[in-house]
């Protein structure tokens, strides 16, 4: 509302001066919201959450680990997205958006400069487009490399869930970034091993290692959390079957031109080559499922995520914040403020990413050149 109550006054399309009151006020807007956080951040450690007046308006909000300095990121994203220059768009929800992330990085980094670890990033739309590879000619990889001279540990954690072993399907998705570690003269060996992929969620863990040149597969043994530990195969197996019979009946009821995949960890459907499923369809496949699943024994004894991919649906044992809390804790115990997750799926509705959201801070980002453009950021800000 006070956006829009802001926006530039008066007839004048450039209109100087209107458009420096709207920039102050937004500004003011934003310091208002940062002061809210920090109030809520006061309040947690003096364990008074219920004095927090943020939280008494957005009952529903999550954890929040570090300040954000939005009035300063505010700025910023106004330079780049004339934000209070804009007349006939008043701010939008990517707007809002990029503010949020800024924010979020610029107290990660020129706030406090040694303060992060562990950057995570989710594969499809994040680090190369929906269902693609990273290529040998991807700009991400310097910047990749970049927080890798930093001394920051790199986890690529993604849904898509390889059993092999070889890491062969991890090294085809991922082969420009691991072929340019490899060859990099800038890194140690010790910097090329801060280079992690966590698969299906949180089923699969490898590290790459300098010495041997590839990807090495980390046994269970030596990350899985204990909560993990206990699930039985029984349960896993229970809540796959439960899930790929309803995909099978939604399918056939909704007469989707559709293929179901079942893995190891995970069960799918998708598309058959030459078709497509529309949101709605996809949508409505990942809340049956959750409904379906939804008090059976066997699914609560265990953790797992049913999302939409943008063009499947896919039931995975396990979900992103097990898999980001496995790093952090395999890594010797990094906290949720040192952690950075950047991915592309934050909404709350059958969205992978959102569940990392509960053990780091996170980066939204829509597009692989997003993410480039917020590693870049945080490659300026740590200097
Ligand atoms: P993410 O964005 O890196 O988390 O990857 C999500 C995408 O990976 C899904 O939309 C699927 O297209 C693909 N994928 C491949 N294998 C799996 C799997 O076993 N589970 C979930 N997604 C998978
Ligand atoms: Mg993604």
């Amino acid at each position: 509302m006070p956006f829009v109550l802001h926006a530039v006054h008066g007839s004048s399309i450039t209109g100087e001066e209107s458009h420096l009151a709207a920039r102050k006020r937004y500004g003011e807007t934003f310091a208002d919201i940062e002061k809210l956080i920090h109030d809520d951040i006061t309040a947690s450690k003096e364990g008074k959450l219920y004095l927090s007046r943020l939280r008494q308006l957005v009952p529903s909000l999550g954890k929040i680990f570090t300040e954000l300095p939005l009035e300063e990121a505010f700025y910023i994203e106004d330079e780049r997205r004339s934000i209070s220059k804009r007349r006939f768009v008043s701010p939008s929800f990517n707007d809002v958006r990029s503010i949020l992330r800024t924010a979020q990085i610029l107290e990660m980094t020129k706030h406090n400069k040694k303060c992060l670890k562990l950057i995570t990033f989710d594969g499809d739309v994040t680090l190369y487009e929906d269902g693609q590879c990273i290529n040998a000619d991807s700009p991400l990889i310097a910047s990749l490399i970049g927080l890798l001279k930093h001394d920051i540990f790199v986890g690529i954690v993604t849904a898509a869930g390889y059993s092999e072993k070889s890491g062969d399907k991890y090294y085809i998705r991922l082969k420009g970034l691991i072929d340019s570690v490899r060859d990099s003269t800038d890194l140690t060996p010790e910097q090329k091993e801060r280079l992690l992929i966590m698969g299906g969620e949180s089923n699969y863990l490898f590290r790459y290692n300098a010495q041997e040149q590839l990807l090495n597969y980390i046994k269970h043994e030596e990350w899985l959390l204990p909560e993990m530990q206990n699930w039985k195969n029984e349960d896993i197996k229970t809540v796959l079957d439960l899930a790929e019979y309803a995909l099978n009946e939604l399918s056939k009821k909704m007469n989707l031109p559709s293929l179901i995949i079942r893995k190891e960890r995970a069960v799918g459907i998708i598309a058959k080559p030459g078709h497509k499923l529309i949101r709605e369809q996809l949508e409505e496949i990942v809340l049956s499922i959750q409904k379906s699943l939804e008090n059976q024994e066997a699914s609560e004894r265990i953790k797992f995520c049913a999302f939409n991919g943008g063009s499947d649906v896919w039931i995975d044992i396990g979900d992103k914040s097990l898999g980001v809390r496995s790093l952090q804790n395999y890594l010797g115990g990094i906290t949720p403020k040192q952690t950075l997750h950047v991915g592309d799926q934050f909404l709350s509705l059958g969205a992978n990413d959102f569940k990392a959201r509960l053990v780091s801070c996170t980066a939204w980002i829509a597009s692989p050149y997003e993410t480039g453009q917020c590693v870049n950021d945080i490659l300026d800000w740590m200097k």
